[in-house]
């Protein structure tokens, strides 16, 4: 610890909270919510863990791996701790929500553990994690959805909009029903104001988040509603949305899609599994002929669409033929793009109950498979804008060259292009 920021010597001075962020867009999000509920009052924020008075770490637990990398980070920090004792370790979200207590009781590094629902109470933990007790806050609630608190962003280009909580779906593999609880939604006059104070402050694309953020209520408003209105704020900024469920995906929300020039033209819909069977033991609610009932609709209703999936492979029960028919999905739809992972069991779940009677060896066959099939298409797909033009928003420098710049099409094509008279925050049209 910096013994020239030491509370003694200078009572002024704030105490300063380092936040690291794993998982999803929802949890960026809510981090933004936790930087301004401290910040309002009266922590510093640094990027710097060697600054911090407070280190919080807002966790993921989808899959085993994510939460083996938290573990891991955790464990660092044990060391760190030994060495600057003064230091808070704080646990949130979603693992914090799953492992409450474990994580106190094991190995004397984390002081607080802190569920998605209870971030109004970190000040007041810490306050009392500073005077020595360790502080576990794990409830959910049916009502918390932060409507009234204006996230910590840093600026930029793009800004994440959490505008629902919780999921009411219950997919049978799926932990985030009891990790982030129950459905709510913010109110849509709170959003949309939220996205007037974003346009006025330069960002120019806008992403609105929920686990399922079509099944977005907020009394008559519907999802569609609601996008249609956030997008009539400011036709310059462009406006996309995370995660829909095929479930929801109704006739007014891609109508007001197809309708509306800002409303990018990308849909990301998780398939999970080509084979009824499988969908049906995940309950997704849906057939394999209804989604690709589905997928042609968009793709009439709204020409040029790109359209990117989650898969899953090695579901427990899951037969070569099941396999077989998720990688004919894969091929009738021609995604632009897809995340794809290996079954992991969570505890609590219903398949978790099923049994994982799939050996992992058989896993990472599938998936391996599902990969190359969907790389091939991938890469036939962005062939085939070769030679067309494309209106491109920039967005950063890239990673590889200072003289190049980084953005994506509204379809959410990544390109890369020399920097020329372009500036961040403009929409260039390139020819790919
Ligand atoms: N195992 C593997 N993948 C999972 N997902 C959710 N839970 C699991 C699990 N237990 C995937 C789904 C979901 C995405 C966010 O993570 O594909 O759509
Ligand atoms: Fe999990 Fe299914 Fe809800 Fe998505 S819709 S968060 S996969 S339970």
């Amino acid at each position: 610890m910096n013994i020239f920021r030491s509370e003694k010597l200078f009572p002024m001075i704030k105490k300063q909270v380092y936040l690291e962020t794993y998982g999803c867009q929802m949890n960026v999000a809510d981090s933004e919510v936790v930087l301004s509920i401290m910040s309002d009052t009266g922590f510093g924020i640094t990027q710097d863990a060697a600054n911090a008075d407070v280190i919080f770490v807002n966790t993921c637990s989808v899959r085993d791996n994510a939460e083996q990398r938290v573990r891991q980070r955790i464990s660092t920090l044990k060391n760190y701790k030994r060495d600057n004792p003064g230091v808070l370790i704080g646990v949130l979200g979603c693992m914090a929500e799953r492992l409450r207590t474990e994580l106190i009781d094991k190995g004397n590094v984390v002081d607080l553990v802190v569920g998605p629902d209870e971030y109004r109470k970190l000040p007041e933990l810490v306050e009392s994690a500073f005077s020595g007790q360790r502080g576990i806050a794990v409830k959910l609630s049916r009502v918390e959805n932060y409507d009234d608190i204006m996230p910590l962003r840093t600026e930029g280009i793009n800004a994440w909009i959490s505008v629902m909580r919780g999921c009411d779906k219950f997919c049978t593999f799926c932990v985030v029903p009891f990790t982030r609880g129950r459905e709510r939604s913010r109110s849509l006059k709170s959003v949309v104001e939220e996205v007037k104070r974003l346009s006025e402050r330069g960002f120019k694309e806008i992403t609105l988040l929920g686990q399922n953020v079509n099944s977005y209520q907020d009394g008559e408003f519907d999802f569609a509603d609601l996008i249609a209105h956030v997008s009539a704020v400011d036709r310059s900024v462009r406006v996309r949305f995370m995660t829909p469920h095929p479930q929801d995906m109704s006739d007014a929300l891609i109508q007001t899609i197809a309708g509306n020039e800002n409303i990018c033209k990308n849909i990301h819909l998780p398939v999970q599994s080509g084979s009824n069977r499988i969908l049906q033991l995940m309950n997704r609610t849906y057939s394999i002929e209804h989604y690709l009932g589905l997928v042609e609709k968009i793709r009439n209703a709204i020409p040029g669409v790109t359209l990117s999936t989650d898969i899953i492979a090695g579901f427990p029960t899951e037969s070569e033929d099941d396999h077989q028919q998720t990688l004919d999905v894969i091929h009738n739809v021609g995604y632009d793009g897809a995340f794809m992972f290996k079954y992991s069991p969570r505890e609590n779940t219903k398949s978790w109950e099923m049994g994982d009677d799939i050996p992992d060896e058989v896993k990472v066959q599938r998936l391996n498979e599902i990969i190359d099939l969907q790389q091939t298409i991938s890469l036939r797909r962005n062939q085939a804008h070769i030679g067309t033009t494309l209106e491109i928003l920039v967005e950063r420098e890239s990673a590889k060259s200072n003289d190049e710049w980084m953005g994506r099409s509204d379809t959410n094509k990544v390109t890369v292009f020399p920097k020329e008279n372009a500036r961040v925050g403009e929409i260039v049209k390139i020819k790919i």
